[in-house]
């Protein structure tokens, strides 16, 4: 196996749905620039309420949705002041029935000097994973405090996030101003609470506003109730505050590539959409993480070659000489180029509802790159309602947490403080291809940027031929007492008879040894069996043919011990004993322990075992004699050698 992805990842299709609409959207508005933004608030802030004003007030309902909307209000006024907005923004029916908004919605407007995408976020707790969704593309977040309840927890754990995920702007909207007679001091009292907390998570400014979304004060005209208010509109801000990109734009160029664009051989081109900095014809460029440096000599777009393109745009590169480069490399400045490691520490979001697992390898995606990581232990979780570090074994669906993690070979990257492009990922479970987290660089690790791989003057090879074999390992796998050492005892027994060099690695016996301080958690299983592969792969490196009889309970790491191993090294062996067999013989009487409760996490009674869905060889000891069964590995192992 290697380190590619073959298909493409199911995380994009729902990107890909909003992306059209997006798109179509575009079309009618091309020539505004663009603002994205994100609402949070708690459940009845009046989000929803606010959101429908906006497209209200600039006329982005539709007459027959306007229609619908007056029936279903129960507060049909006369001059459509006292629709419910809400209504409109919330959308499903099941949702309002709910009285909650349970994902995230993306909705589109535009006003005369701008076009907006606003992400609406839920705001209980359990949904902090559809907030940093829908915060990660965002350029500036309106938290909506209710005016009658001040700063609450809800506020303080969405003003975190929102700046954890990088948000520069942030608006808080001070609502429902009418229901407190529009009074200063109520005004003043909140953004004075607010201020203090901001301070202390490291937000250093934000713009505030006392706004009524129901009676539209301060949205897109300013409000007569609000004297004492001198800022601008909600609207007015939202028009004219400075976007990220144009931000981006004076950074070192960093241009992450999607693909290599070559028709036919007159053309060779790199093509991606420029994270930070610009970059035209003459510009010295370095490719990453090679380190090779070209020219650029043209910049290519659908319509026509530009003299400058700068972040934000998507382009074909083309540089003088015939330089390597291809999809996930970085074409940077080539004086200024970003770093490359492959040990780091970084922030994670946790998103899914299988728990981390120590230890375990994943897919992490950043930009165009996609490597293979394992994740330590966390540093840290955050209480995103305190803010307070707590020590944590995993990270749970929604969990905050610092942790550092490994990946298989350098990748280019930034700080995520100061690239979201080039330092923000997603971790892939490898089995499901679900996004499992979000994650954050914080920095890389300086022992990664030390230590180098050693090239070795006698390589596999060498060893191997010596031996006149071809390196393998058979591991076995199947429940405690399934028969696995004894069908392997046989088979290396076979294979030494032959003349072949071989080593057997028992669980039994390795537990004694290297693996003495690991027991049977989900964590030690997942390191008793990355320890065991990488000695396997060691072992293959020495021309040598591995048996290793582990219970081995999880699809993962098996798949990542052949993904150590070149293709065709590996072959998976189960041992299917069903568990009432193997409880029956229960050769070492731990099954009556374990249904005893003396023995805890005991594989098939109280913790999991994952049968391999397509093995080079199943054998049923229930129909097949130990004999037999070594035999037929043999003859597979030999067959293909
Ligand atoms: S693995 O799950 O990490 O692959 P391994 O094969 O190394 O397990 O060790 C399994 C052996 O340890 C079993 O055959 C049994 O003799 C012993 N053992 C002790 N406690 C447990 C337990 N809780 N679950 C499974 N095996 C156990």
């Amino acid at each position: 196996m290697t380190d590619q992805i073959t298909t493409d990842e199911p995380v994009y299709v729902v990107e890909d749905l909003i992306a059209q609409d997006i798109d179509a959207y575009l079309d009618i508005h091309q020539h505004k620039s663009m603002l994205r933004f994100i609402t949070c608030g708690s459940v009845d802030d009046g989000k929803s309420t606010l959101i429908g004003r906006l497209l209200y007030d600039s006329k982005m309902i539709f007459e027959d949705q306007l229609a619908a909307l007056e029936n279903d209000s129960k507060k049909v006024g006369t001059q459509g002041q006292e629709i419910d907005f809400a209504l409109l923004v919330d959308g499903l029916a099941a949702e309002r029935e709910q009285g909650i908004t349970i994902d995230v919605a993306y909705r589109f407007f535009n006003t005369e000097k701008r076009k907006f995408i606003v992400a609406d976020c839920p705001g209980h707790e359990q949904y902090t994973r559809n907030m940093v969704t829908g915060a990660s593309t965002a350029d500036l977040a309106v938290i909506l405090i209710d005016a009658r309840k001040g700063v609450l927890v809800q506020t303080r754990r969405h003003s975190y996030l929102c700046h954890l995920i990088g948000i520069k702007n942030i608006v808080l909207a001070v609502n429902k101003m009418d229901l407190v007679d529009y009074e200063h001091a109520v005004f003043d009292a909140i953004v004075k609470d607010y201020t203090e907390f901001a301070r202390s998570i490291g937000i250093e400014n934000f713009t505030a506003m006392p706004i009524s979304g129901y009676k539209g004060d301060n949205i897109t005209a300013r409000s007569p109730n609000t004297p004492w208010y001198k800022g601008p509109t909600l609207v007015d801000h939202l028009e004219t505050v400075e976007v990220l990109s144009s931000v981006d734009a004076d950074k070192p160029l960093r241009l992450p590539v999607q693909w290599v664009n070559r028709p036919n051989l007159d053309f060779r081109g790199f093509s991606g959409l420029i994270a930070t900095g610009s970059v035209k014809p003459g510009d010295a460029v370095r490719v990453l993480p090679s380190g090779k440096t070209s020219t650029v000599s043209r910049v290519v777009t659908l319509d026509g070659d530009l003299d400058e393109a700068v972040a934000g745009q998507s382009v074909t590169v083309c540089f003088e000489d015939e330089i390597d480069c291809s999809r996930g490399d970085v074409i940077a400045t080539a004086d200024n180029p970003p770093q490359a490691a492959d040990q780091f520490e970084a922030t994670l979001v946790w998103l899914n509802d299988d728990a981390m697992h120590v230890g375990r390898a994943y897919w992490l995606k950043l930009g165009t790159q996609t490597v293979s990581v394992t994740v330590q232990q966390p540093k840290y979780v955050v209480n995103v309602n305190t803010m307070e570090h707590l020590a944590a074994k995993t990270l749970d669906l929604n969990a905050i947490g610092v942790a550092e993690i490994t990946t298989d070979r350098a990748i280019v990257f930034e700080p995520y403080a100061d690239s979201r492009t080039l330092g923000g990922f997603i971790l892939i479970d490898k089995i499901t291809n679900a996004t499992v987290a979000a994650g954050m660089i914080n920095f890389s690790l300086r022992r990664a940027q030390n230590v180098h791989w050693q090239a070795l003057e006698v390589g596999r090879e060498a060893h191997a031929a010596l031996k006149n074999q071809k390196p393998a390992v058979l591991w076995f796998t199947g429940l405690s007492g399934s028969g696995k050492s004894t069908v392997a005892n046989l088979v290396e027994k076979k294979l030494h008879a032959l003349g072949k060099h071989t080593f057997l690695l028992d669980g039994d016996n390795v537990r004694h040894g290297l693996n003495k301080d690991l027991g049977f958690t989900e964590a030690d299983r997942i390191e008793n069996i990355r320890r065991v592969g990488e000695v396997a792969r060691l072992m293959t490196d020495a021309g040598l043919i591995v048996l290793t009889a582990f219970i081995s309970p999880f699809r993962a790491e098996r798949e990542m011990v052949r993904g150590l191993l070149p293709e065709g090294e590996f072959y998976e062996i189960f041992i299917d004993t069903p568990l009432e067999e193997a409880e029956r013989r229960d050769v070492k009487g731990l099954y009556k322990k374990a249904r005893s409760g003396q023995l805890k996490n005991f594989t098939g009674i109280d913790s999991p075992y994952e049968a391999p869905e397509h093995p080079a060889v199943r054998i049923d000891t229930t129909r097949q004699s130990p004999e037999d069964a070594a035999d037929l590995i043999v003859d597979l192992l030999l067959g293909a050698s």
